[in-house]
Parts: structure tokens; sequence; C-alpha cells
């Protein structure tokens, strides 16, 4: 349904991937046409670099209620534990986001905090090894840089025009 264009920033601490519509995208459309959002990892504790936070926004109203961001915070996760070794994550999400908090509790997120005063709340998800399980996706999941992508996508281009070529020169 989407693709991840990675944007990797360990130094910082910080881990941003813009969602794209992968639909659009395979079509050609240029990248800044089909983005629909962000999924975010915040390794804020130094001496706790097993403990991320996690941020997601379908920014396109219109990319809304459409599985996109139940598939990224998915993918964000499984990438959070089998490429950082992340084994507790957290979302702080505002009390009037009930969106947000719905789609967090279907990930098993657990409440853990509320502020009064941010009205805000804090939901957790511990990786055990039944949640890991549970994580895992049902088909494989490729992680592959962009430039890769695009090589393949060239490529298969590429192999698509030449039997274009071949087709017409059978046809004479
Ligand atoms: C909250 C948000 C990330 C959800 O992403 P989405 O792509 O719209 O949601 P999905 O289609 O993947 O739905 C996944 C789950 O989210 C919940 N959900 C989605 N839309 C919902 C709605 N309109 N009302 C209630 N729950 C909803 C449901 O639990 C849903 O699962 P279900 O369909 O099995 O019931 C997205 O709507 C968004 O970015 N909204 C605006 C910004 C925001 O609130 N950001 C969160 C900051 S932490």
């Amino acid at each position: 349904m989407f693709i991840f264009n990675t944007y990797l920033c360990i130094f910082f601490a910080e881990c941003t991937f813009i969602i794209l519509d992968a639909l659009q995208w395979e079509q050609g459309c240029p990248e800044e046409q089909c983005m629909v959002g962000d999924v975010n990892l915040f390794l804020t504790e130094s001496e706790n670099p097993g403990l991320a936070e996690i941020e997601i926004m379908i920014a396109e109203p219109v990319f809304r209620g459409r599985g996109f961001g139940e598939e990224s915070v998915r993918l964000m996760l499984f990438y959070g534990v089998t490429a950082l070794g992340i084994s507790t994550f957290e979302a702080k999400i505002g009390l009037e986001n009930v969106t947000s908090i719905r789609l967090f509790h279907k990930l098993h997120f657990q409440d853990v905090s509320l502020s009064q005063v941010f009205q805000e709340m804090t939901l957790r998800w511990e990786v055990t090894e039944p949640e890991r399980q549970w994580l895992a996706p049902s088909s494989p999941v490729m992680m592959t840089t962009y430039k890769e992508i695009q090589r393949n996508i060239n490529n298969s281009k590429l192999g698509q025009s030449r039997s274009d070529v071949s087709s017409d020169v059978k046809s004479v």
C-alpha cells in the first residue's frame, strides 16, 4: 500500500520515515505529490537506549481511515524492534485525539499515565516474546535503501521498454 522513504539520523536520536502512497509512487508520481504523512521514533533517554517514543501523522485528511496509520505504526514498531533493538515503545497522545488513542489501543499499547496539565496520556507497549510474534508481519517485509528501490524501478521500466521493443519487432 505504501512505502517508506527514510531519513535516519541516529546522531540526533530521531528516526523519521516519510509515508508515501505506493500506488501513486509506483505509477511515477513525484514523491512530494504522493506524501501522505510521517512516522517518527525518538530515542530520548541515553541511559535507556531500549526505550523509544513513537509518533504518527497522516497529514492529508483524504488518506485517513484507509489503513495507512495502522500499517505505518506496525512497520515502524517492527523496524524499531528488529533494526534498533527497541524493547519499550511509548506514545504521548492528546486526550482529545480519540482516533489516535484507538489506533494505539488496537496495537496493544496500554495506558500508563495521564497528565491533566498537558491534557495528554502516555501509552506503552512492551516487546515481550508473544508480542514480538504478534507483530511479525504475515508477509515478508523488505528493508532496503531508497536508492535501491529506485534502481529496481528504473530497471523494471527498462525491462518493460525492452519487451515493448521486442514485441514491436515480433509484430512486424
Ligand atoms: C490518528 C491517525 C494516525 C490514524 O491513522 P489512519 O490511517 O487514519 O487510521 P487507520 O485507517 O489505519 O485505522 C486504524 C485504526 O485507527 C482507529 N481509527 C481510525 N480512524 C478512526 C476514526 N475516524 N474514529 C475512531 N477510530 C479511528 C481505529 O481503531 C482503526 O482500526 P479499525 O478500522 O479496525 O477500527 C490519523 O488519522 C491522523 O494522523 N490523524 C490526525 C493527526 C493525529 O491525530 N495524529 C496523532 C498524533 S500522536
